[in-house]
């Protein structure tokens, strides 16, 4: 914290199942300070062992999600310092929860900005917010995962686009290229969108929506062949839970199911 205002607030939607994370340095346009992102990993873990929690929103409101790193701090760091720390390397926390996590970008979403987004599972926008990886303009390279993840998402060459000429894109652009999952109209929240996508899908089964997760994930890391097993096995597994038959027969009969997250 500085000077007792919380770099992170923690807050849950009405229905009590999401939890709502928002990035609180609107000063520095969100720049992500060792400080602010030790609290964000805080309140993940905590949302991540809380049973009531069923999704994460990451959000900086409807202003800035977050205009990268903060250079400041980098300023005057020193490779020694940087590696033997492995300066940014908690930032992959993030992509071990099981959780899943729709991030809400408005306004500024760079540099590291835009490697938090990316590292959310869907990925809600304002037409008029900006991304970008302008990393090389300060004499660096992304660092949390751009020159990685932007490139599965939005391919080779629009990636290097991105990150060798600093080149910026709003969010229809973004859309258009597969960085965002969905725009929001000029007048809507992108929290409000993103609360509700999330409670969407807190309202099915737990233990599908986490395999889901789980298996979409994994072709991200794994060859074909291995990518297709581990979904087949998980999908094989799901017949051994009670909201399988409950889904089914539910369909069936025609009415709405009852999840029992078992
Ligand atoms: N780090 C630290 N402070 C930042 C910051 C950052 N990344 N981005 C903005 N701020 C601060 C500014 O210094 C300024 O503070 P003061 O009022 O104390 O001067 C305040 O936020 C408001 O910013 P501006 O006055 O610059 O606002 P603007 O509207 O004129 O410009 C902007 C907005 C285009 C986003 C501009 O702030 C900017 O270019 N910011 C830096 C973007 C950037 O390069 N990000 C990449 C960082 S490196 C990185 O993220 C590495 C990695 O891969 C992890």
């Amino acid at each position: 914290t500085t000077s007792g205002e919380s770099l992170v607030l923690s807050t849950r939607s009405p229905s009590n199942k999401v939890s709502i994370l928002t990035l609180n340095r609107p000063k520095a346009l969100n720049a992500l300070s060792t400080p602010l992102f030790q609290a964000l990993n805080a309140e993940l873990e905590k949302a991540e062992a809380d049973d009531s929690v069923r999704a994460i929103v990451i959000t900086g409101g409807e202003k800035n999600f977050a205009a990268g790193a903060d250079i400041k701090e980098m300023k005057d760091k020193e490779f020694a310092e940087a590696y033997t720390t492995n300066f940014l390397g908690s930032w992959n926390k993030i992509a071990s929860i099981r959780k899943p996590i729709i991030g809400a970008v408005a306004g500024y979403a760079l540099g590291g900005g835009c490697e938090l987004a990316m590292l959310c599972d869907i990925l809600i926008a304002s037409p008029k917010s900006t991304f970008g990886q302008p990393e090389i303009t300060l004499g660096i390279i992304p660092g949390m995962g751009g020159s990685q993840r932007l490139t599965s998402l939005i391919g080779k060459q629009k990636a290097m686009d991105m990150v060798l000429t600093g080149r910026k894109i709003d969010g229809i652009t973004a859309e258009k290229w597969g960085l965002v999952s969905r725009l929001i109209e000029e007048n809507q929240s992108v929290v409000e969108e993103a609360i509700k996508i999330a409670e969407i899908i807190a309202g099915f089964g737990k233990v599908a929506v986490q395999a889901g997760k789980e298996a979409v994930n994994a072709s991200l890391d794994l060859p074909l062949e291995q990518g297709l097993r581990l979904e087949r096995r998980l999908f094989q597994q799901l017949f051994a839970t009670q909201d399988q038959k409950e889904g089914m027969a539910a369909f069936a009969e025609k009415r709405k199911p009852t999840w029992s997250d078992k």
